[in-house]
Protein backbone atom coordinates (compact mmCIF):
# COMPACT_ATOMS: atom_id res chain seq x y z
CA UNK A 1 0.00 0.00 0.00
CA UNK A 2 1.60 3.27 -1.22
CA UNK A 3 0.93 6.30 0.40
CA UNK A 4 -1.42 8.78 -2.13
CA UNK A 5 0.68 10.92 -4.74
CA UNK A 6 0.18 14.27 -3.27
CA UNK A 7 -1.32 16.81 -5.56
CA UNK A 8 -1.56 21.22 -5.37
CA UNK A 9 -3.32 22.79 -8.43
CA UNK A 10 -2.55 26.30 -9.20
CA UNK A 11 -5.46 28.74 -10.23
CA UNK A 12 -9.00 27.48 -9.21
CA UNK A 13 -11.30 28.21 -12.84
CA UNK A 14 -13.00 25.91 -14.66
CA UNK A 15 -10.56 23.55 -16.12
CA UNK A 16 -9.08 23.39 -11.96
CA UNK A 17 -12.62 22.25 -10.76
CA UNK A 18 -12.82 19.39 -13.76
CA UNK A 19 -8.98 18.41 -12.83
CA UNK A 20 -9.87 18.28 -8.81
CA UNK A 21 -13.26 16.59 -9.76
CA UNK A 22 -11.07 13.70 -11.83
CA UNK A 23 -8.67 13.43 -8.76
CA UNK A 24 -11.73 12.52 -6.38
CA UNK A 25 -12.36 9.27 -8.02
CA UNK A 26 -8.61 8.17 -7.84
CA UNK A 27 -8.07 6.36 -4.00
CA UNK A 28 -4.01 6.81 -4.44
CA UNK A 29 -4.26 10.62 -5.49
CA UNK A 30 -4.84 13.08 -2.76
CA UNK A 31 -5.53 16.89 -3.46
CA UNK A 32 -3.50 18.68 -0.55
CA UNK A 33 -3.26 22.10 -1.57
CA UNK A 34 -4.32 24.70 -3.76
CA UNK A 35 -2.91 27.99 -4.38
CA UNK A 36 -5.11 31.04 -6.21
CA UNK A 37 -4.15 35.27 -6.58
CA UNK A 38 -7.01 35.51 -3.97
CA UNK A 39 -7.56 34.08 -0.69
CA UNK A 40 -11.00 33.72 -0.67
CA UNK A 41 -11.09 32.12 -4.34
CA UNK A 42 -8.61 29.47 -2.65
CA UNK A 43 -10.55 29.03 0.47
CA UNK A 44 -14.01 28.06 -1.57
CA UNK A 45 -12.00 26.17 -3.92
CA UNK A 46 -10.35 24.37 -1.07
CA UNK A 47 -13.79 23.46 1.25
CA UNK A 48 -15.77 22.10 -2.18
CA UNK A 49 -12.53 19.53 -2.97
CA UNK A 50 -11.73 19.04 0.51
CA UNK A 51 -8.09 20.12 0.30
CA UNK A 52 -6.00 20.75 3.71
CA UNK A 53 -3.59 24.17 2.52
CA UNK A 54 -5.07 27.22 0.82
CA UNK A 55 -2.19 29.43 -0.97
CA UNK A 56 -3.21 32.90 -1.27
CA UNK A 57 -0.11 33.29 -3.78
CA UNK A 58 0.92 30.81 -6.49
CA UNK A 59 4.86 31.24 -4.78
CA UNK A 60 3.49 30.08 -1.43
CA UNK A 61 1.64 26.72 -2.97
CA UNK A 62 4.88 26.29 -4.99
CA UNK A 63 6.67 26.10 -1.83
CA UNK A 64 4.44 23.72 -0.11
CA UNK A 65 6.02 21.03 1.32
CA UNK A 66 3.69 18.80 1.01
CA UNK A 67 2.96 18.99 -2.40
CA UNK A 68 4.72 16.52 -4.37
CA UNK A 69 3.16 17.76 -8.23
CA UNK A 70 1.42 20.85 -9.09
CA UNK A 71 -1.51 20.58 -11.95
CA UNK A 72 -1.46 24.03 -13.78
CA UNK A 73 -5.08 25.49 -14.73
CA UNK A 74 -3.98 29.64 -15.71
CA UNK A 75 -4.85 30.71 -19.24
CA UNK A 76 -2.02 29.98 -21.55
CA UNK A 77 -0.38 32.95 -21.26
CA UNK A 78 0.83 32.68 -17.60
CA UNK A 79 1.49 28.81 -18.47
CA UNK A 80 5.55 29.52 -18.94
CA UNK A 81 5.93 31.64 -15.57
CA UNK A 82 3.35 29.68 -13.42
CA UNK A 83 5.77 26.30 -14.79
CA UNK A 84 9.57 27.97 -14.24
CA UNK A 85 7.80 29.25 -10.61
CA UNK A 86 7.12 25.33 -9.83
CA UNK A 87 9.84 24.06 -11.33
CA UNK A 88 12.27 25.95 -9.40
CA UNK A 89 10.86 24.95 -6.40
CA UNK A 90 11.18 21.66 -7.13
CA UNK A 91 7.99 20.21 -8.21
CA UNK A 92 6.86 18.26 -10.96
CA UNK A 93 4.59 20.11 -13.34
CA UNK A 94 1.36 19.00 -15.67
CA UNK A 95 1.31 21.92 -17.40
CA UNK A 96 -2.91 22.62 -18.92
CA UNK A 97 -2.58 22.57 -22.89
CA UNK A 98 -1.68 24.36 -24.79
CA UNK A 99 1.83 23.87 -23.21
CA UNK A 100 2.70 27.91 -23.95
CA UNK A 101 2.12 30.73 -26.12
CA UNK A 102 4.83 29.87 -28.25
CA UNK A 103 7.59 27.49 -28.80
CA UNK A 104 10.39 29.91 -27.64
CA UNK A 105 8.41 29.53 -24.09
CA UNK A 106 8.15 25.85 -24.56
CA UNK A 107 11.86 25.41 -24.69
CA UNK A 108 12.53 27.78 -21.78
CA UNK A 109 10.14 25.45 -19.85
CA UNK A 110 11.83 22.31 -20.93
CA UNK A 111 15.49 23.39 -20.73
CA UNK A 112 14.59 24.53 -16.78
CA UNK A 113 12.76 20.63 -16.08
CA UNK A 114 16.05 19.40 -17.62
CA UNK A 115 18.06 21.03 -16.07
CA UNK A 116 16.96 20.56 -12.86
CA UNK A 117 15.60 17.35 -14.00
CA UNK A 118 12.30 17.73 -12.60
CA UNK A 119 9.33 15.90 -14.29
CA UNK A 120 7.02 18.47 -16.69
CA UNK A 121 3.95 17.12 -19.17
CA UNK A 122 1.47 19.29 -21.27
CA UNK A 123 -1.61 18.14 -20.23
CA UNK A 124 -3.19 16.52 -23.39
CA UNK A 125 -5.46 14.60 -21.03
CA UNK A 126 -7.10 12.96 -24.44
CA UNK A 127 -3.93 11.02 -25.32
CA UNK A 128 -3.96 8.81 -21.78
CA UNK A 129 -8.09 8.24 -22.51
CA UNK A 130 -8.39 4.04 -22.76
CA UNK A 131 -10.26 4.95 -26.18
CA UNK A 132 -7.14 6.97 -27.72
CA UNK A 133 -4.77 4.12 -25.95
CA UNK A 134 -7.10 1.26 -27.71
CA UNK A 135 -7.14 3.22 -31.09
CA UNK A 136 -3.41 3.67 -31.25
CA UNK A 137 -3.09 -0.10 -30.13
CA UNK A 138 -5.44 -1.43 -33.33
CA UNK A 139 -3.27 0.73 -35.44
CA UNK A 140 0.24 -0.76 -34.82
CA UNK A 141 -1.50 -3.93 -34.45
CA UNK A 142 -2.08 -3.56 -38.18
CA UNK A 143 -6.46 -3.68 -37.78
CA UNK A 144 -6.61 -1.18 -40.76
CA UNK A 145 -4.05 -2.18 -42.81
CA UNK A 146 -1.56 1.16 -43.28
CA UNK A 147 -2.79 4.64 -42.04
CA UNK A 148 -3.50 7.10 -44.81
CA UNK A 149 -5.26 9.59 -43.58
CA UNK A 150 -6.87 11.40 -40.74
CA UNK A 151 -10.41 13.40 -40.23
CA UNK A 152 -10.46 14.96 -37.01
CA UNK A 153 -12.24 18.72 -35.85
CA UNK A 154 -13.02 20.64 -32.28
CA UNK A 155 -15.56 23.24 -32.48
CA UNK A 156 -18.41 24.36 -30.10
CA UNK A 157 -20.35 27.68 -30.51
CA UNK A 158 -19.80 30.22 -27.65
CA UNK A 159 -21.16 33.88 -27.14
CA UNK A 160 -18.63 36.06 -29.08
CA UNK A 161 -16.98 38.52 -25.73
CA UNK A 162 -13.97 40.40 -26.13
CA UNK A 163 -13.05 40.49 -22.60
CA UNK A 164 -12.80 36.15 -22.44
CA UNK A 165 -10.05 33.86 -22.92
CA UNK A 166 -11.24 32.38 -26.03
CA UNK A 167 -11.49 36.08 -28.18
CA UNK A 168 -8.88 38.26 -25.98
CA UNK A 169 -5.49 38.28 -27.47
CA UNK A 170 -3.90 39.29 -24.20
CA UNK A 171 -4.90 36.13 -22.50
CA UNK A 172 -4.24 33.88 -25.15
CA UNK A 173 -7.29 33.96 -27.06
CA UNK A 174 -8.06 32.32 -30.34
CA UNK A 175 -9.83 28.48 -31.44
CA UNK A 176 -6.53 26.97 -32.36
CA UNK A 177 -4.69 27.32 -29.27
CA UNK A 178 -7.55 26.87 -27.14
CA UNK A 179 -9.39 23.42 -29.00
CA UNK A 180 -7.30 23.41 -32.55
CA UNK A 181 -4.56 21.58 -30.12
CA UNK A 182 -6.62 18.63 -29.77
CA UNK A 183 -6.35 17.56 -33.62
CA UNK A 184 -2.98 18.78 -33.87
CA UNK A 185 -1.62 16.92 -31.13
CA UNK A 186 -4.20 13.53 -32.04
CA UNK A 187 -2.39 13.61 -35.75
CA UNK A 188 1.11 14.08 -34.03
CA UNK A 189 0.64 10.70 -32.33
CA UNK A 190 -0.63 8.88 -35.38
CA UNK A 191 1.87 10.37 -37.92
CA UNK A 192 4.50 12.27 -36.20
CA UNK A 193 5.80 15.96 -37.54
CA UNK A 194 4.01 17.27 -40.84
CA UNK A 195 5.94 17.81 -43.95
CA UNK A 196 3.82 20.72 -45.18
CA UNK A 197 1.47 22.80 -43.09
CA UNK A 198 -1.29 25.09 -44.77
CA UNK A 199 -3.69 26.13 -42.83
CA UNK A 200 -6.77 29.17 -43.46
CA UNK A 201 -9.19 30.80 -40.88
CA UNK A 202 -11.22 33.21 -40.16
CA UNK A 203 -10.80 36.09 -37.48
CA UNK A 204 -13.09 37.98 -34.77
CA UNK A 205 -13.36 41.42 -34.25
CA UNK A 206 -10.50 41.22 -31.36
CA UNK A 207 -7.96 39.27 -34.09
CA UNK A 208 -8.18 36.23 -32.62
CA UNK A 209 -9.19 33.20 -34.93
CA UNK A 210 -12.50 32.06 -34.21
CA UNK A 211 -12.54 28.96 -36.57
CA UNK A 212 -9.68 27.40 -38.67
CA UNK A 213 -8.93 24.13 -41.29
CA UNK A 214 -5.58 23.22 -41.39
CA UNK A 215 -3.95 20.56 -43.84
CA UNK A 216 -0.76 18.32 -43.00
CA UNK A 217 1.20 16.29 -45.19
CA UNK A 218 3.73 13.94 -44.70
CA UNK A 219 6.45 11.73 -46.20
CA UNK A 220 4.76 8.47 -47.39
CA UNK A 221 1.85 10.85 -48.61
CA UNK A 222 -0.32 10.31 -45.21
CA UNK A 223 -2.62 13.62 -45.07
CA UNK A 224 -4.43 14.85 -42.42
CA UNK A 225 -7.58 17.23 -42.27
CA UNK A 226 -8.35 19.49 -39.14
CA UNK A 227 -10.39 22.16 -38.01
CA UNK A 228 -11.51 23.82 -34.90
CA UNK A 229 -13.86 26.79 -33.38
CA UNK A 230 -15.11 28.99 -31.10
CA UNK A 231 -18.22 30.53 -32.74
CA UNK A 232 -19.22 27.05 -34.93
CA UNK A 233 -20.70 23.89 -33.66
CA UNK A 234 -18.81 21.01 -35.51
CA UNK A 235 -19.27 17.42 -35.30
CA UNK A 236 -15.94 16.49 -32.57
CA UNK A 237 -15.73 13.36 -34.86
CA UNK A 238 -12.36 11.88 -35.20
CA UNK A 239 -11.50 9.36 -38.51
CA UNK A 240 -8.53 7.44 -38.81
CA UNK A 241 -8.35 5.60 -42.32
CA UNK A 242 -6.12 2.78 -43.06
CA UNK A 243 -5.89 0.12 -46.55
CA UNK A 244 -7.97 -2.33 -44.81
CA UNK A 245 -10.86 -0.48 -42.88
CA UNK A 246 -11.06 2.46 -40.68
CA UNK A 247 -11.67 3.52 -36.34
CA UNK A 248 -14.39 6.35 -35.75
CA UNK A 249 -14.13 8.11 -32.90
CA UNK A 250 -17.07 9.61 -31.64
CA UNK A 251 -16.49 12.69 -29.35
CA UNK A 252 -13.07 11.80 -29.93
CA UNK A 253 -11.83 14.31 -27.33
CA UNK A 254 -13.33 12.56 -25.05
CA UNK A 255 -14.44 9.32 -26.49
CA UNK A 256 -15.39 5.83 -24.61
CA UNK A 257 -16.04 4.28 -28.68
CA UNK A 258 -14.42 2.78 -31.63
CA UNK A 259 -16.12 2.21 -34.65
CA UNK A 260 -13.87 -0.20 -36.31
CA UNK A 261 -14.43 -1.28 -39.67
CA UNK A 262 -12.46 -3.27 -41.67
CA UNK A 263 -12.95 -4.57 -45.00
CA UNK A 264 -15.24 -7.43 -45.79
CA UNK A 265 -16.40 -7.43 -42.04
CA UNK A 266 -19.21 -6.24 -39.90
CA UNK A 267 -18.56 -3.01 -38.48
CA UNK A 268 -18.00 -3.83 -34.91
CA UNK A 269 -18.41 -1.20 -32.14
CA UNK A 270 -16.06 -1.24 -28.81
CA UNK A 271 -17.20 0.24 -25.74
CA UNK A 272 -13.59 1.56 -24.08
CA UNK A 273 -15.07 4.15 -20.82
CA UNK A 274 -12.84 6.02 -18.85
CA UNK A 275 -12.68 6.74 -15.77
CA UNK A 276 -14.35 9.21 -13.77
CA UNK A 277 -14.72 12.37 -16.23
CA UNK A 278 -11.38 11.33 -18.34
CA UNK A 279 -9.27 13.46 -16.18
CA UNK A 280 -8.09 11.12 -13.84
CA UNK A 281 -5.93 9.21 -16.54
CA UNK A 282 -3.53 11.97 -17.39
CA UNK A 283 -2.86 12.22 -13.30
CA UNK A 284 -2.37 8.70 -13.21
CA UNK A 285 0.32 8.54 -15.54
CA UNK A 286 1.88 11.88 -13.74
CA UNK A 287 2.24 9.89 -10.65
CA UNK A 288 3.70 6.80 -12.33
CA UNK A 289 6.57 8.63 -14.16
CA UNK A 290 7.38 10.77 -10.94
CA UNK A 291 7.15 7.83 -9.01
CA UNK A 292 9.64 6.01 -11.25
CA UNK A 293 11.84 9.04 -11.44
CA UNK A 294 11.21 9.98 -14.63
CA UNK A 295 11.36 13.68 -15.66
CA UNK A 296 8.76 13.35 -18.92
CA UNK A 297 6.23 10.85 -19.89
CA UNK A 298 6.67 8.68 -22.73
CA UNK A 299 3.21 8.90 -23.92
CA UNK A 300 3.34 13.37 -23.74
CA UNK A 301 7.42 13.64 -24.21
CA UNK A 302 8.67 16.93 -24.14
CA UNK A 303 10.31 17.27 -27.58
CA UNK A 304 6.36 16.54 -29.23
CA UNK A 305 5.19 18.97 -26.93
CA UNK A 306 7.96 21.53 -27.95
CA UNK A 307 7.48 20.58 -32.35
CA UNK A 308 3.60 20.67 -31.82
CA UNK A 309 4.41 25.07 -30.30
CA UNK A 310 6.91 24.78 -33.00
CA UNK A 311 4.01 23.80 -35.67
CA UNK A 312 1.09 26.25 -34.29
CA UNK A 313 3.28 28.82 -34.64
CA UNK A 314 4.04 28.15 -38.44
CA UNK A 315 0.29 27.97 -38.50
CA UNK A 316 -0.34 31.67 -37.14
CA UNK A 317 2.94 32.79 -39.05
CA UNK A 318 0.86 31.71 -41.98
CA UNK A 319 -2.18 33.91 -40.43
CA UNK A 320 -0.12 36.87 -39.18
CA UNK A 321 -1.63 35.99 -36.22
CA UNK A 322 0.56 37.28 -33.30
CA UNK A 323 -0.12 37.36 -28.97
CA UNK A 324 0.57 40.99 -27.59
CA UNK A 325 4.05 39.27 -25.86
CA UNK A 326 5.46 38.54 -29.29
N1 LIG B 1 -7.98 20.00 -20.58
C1 LIG B 1 -9.16 20.56 -20.80
O1 LIG B 1 -10.17 19.88 -21.04
C2 LIG B 1 -9.29 22.04 -20.71
C3 LIG B 1 -10.55 22.62 -20.67
C4 LIG B 1 -10.64 24.00 -20.49
C5 LIG B 1 -9.49 24.75 -20.41
N2 LIG B 1 -8.27 24.16 -20.48
C6 LIG B 1 -7.02 24.96 -20.37
O2 LIG B 1 -6.91 25.38 -19.03
C7 LIG B 1 -6.44 26.72 -18.95
C8 LIG B 1 -7.41 27.53 -18.10
O3 LIG B 1 -8.67 27.51 -18.72
P1 LIG B 1 -10.02 27.75 -17.87
O4 LIG B 1 -11.12 27.59 -18.84
O5 LIG B 1 -10.02 26.95 -16.64
O6 LIG B 1 -9.85 29.30 -17.53
P2 LIG B 1 -10.62 30.15 -16.43
O7 LIG B 1 -11.89 29.48 -16.03
O8 LIG B 1 -10.64 31.54 -16.93
O9 LIG B 1 -9.65 30.06 -15.15
C9 LIG B 1 -8.33 30.43 -15.19
C10 LIG B 1 -7.83 30.65 -13.76
O10 LIG B 1 -6.49 31.12 -13.90
C11 LIG B 1 -6.19 32.04 -12.89
N3 LIG B 1 -5.62 33.27 -13.48
C12 LIG B 1 -4.38 33.74 -13.26
N4 LIG B 1 -4.18 34.89 -13.90
C13 LIG B 1 -5.31 35.17 -14.55
C14 LIG B 1 -5.73 36.27 -15.37
N5 LIG B 1 -4.92 37.32 -15.65
N6 LIG B 1 -6.98 36.25 -15.87
C15 LIG B 1 -7.81 35.22 -15.61
N7 LIG B 1 -7.47 34.15 -14.82
C16 LIG B 1 -6.22 34.15 -14.30
C17 LIG B 1 -7.49 32.30 -12.12
O11 LIG B 1 -7.39 31.57 -10.89
P3 LIG B 1 -7.16 32.32 -9.48
O12 LIG B 1 -8.13 33.47 -9.50
O13 LIG B 1 -7.51 31.27 -8.51
O14 LIG B 1 -5.74 32.75 -9.41
C18 LIG B 1 -8.57 31.72 -12.99
O15 LIG B 1 -9.64 31.20 -12.24
C19 LIG B 1 -6.28 27.20 -20.39
O16 LIG B 1 -4.92 27.16 -20.76
C20 LIG B 1 -7.09 26.20 -21.21
O17 LIG B 1 -6.52 25.94 -22.49
C21 LIG B 1 -8.15 22.82 -20.62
Amino acid sequence: MTTPFRWGILGTGGIAHKFATGLSVLSDAQLVAVGSRTQASADKFADEFKAPNRHASYEALASDPEVEAIYIATPHPFHKDNTLLCLNAGKAVLVEKPFAINAAEAQQMISLSRQKKVFLMEAMWSRFLPAIVRARELIASGAIGEVRMLNADFGFRTNYNPNSRLFDLALGGGALLDVGIYPISLAFALFGTPKTINAQAHFSETGADDQNAIVFSYDQGQLALLSSASRTNTAHEAIIYGTDGSIRIPDWWHGQKLIVSTNGKPTETLDVPHLGNGYPHEAIEVAACVRAGKIESNTMPLDESLTIMQTMDTIRSQWGLKYPTE
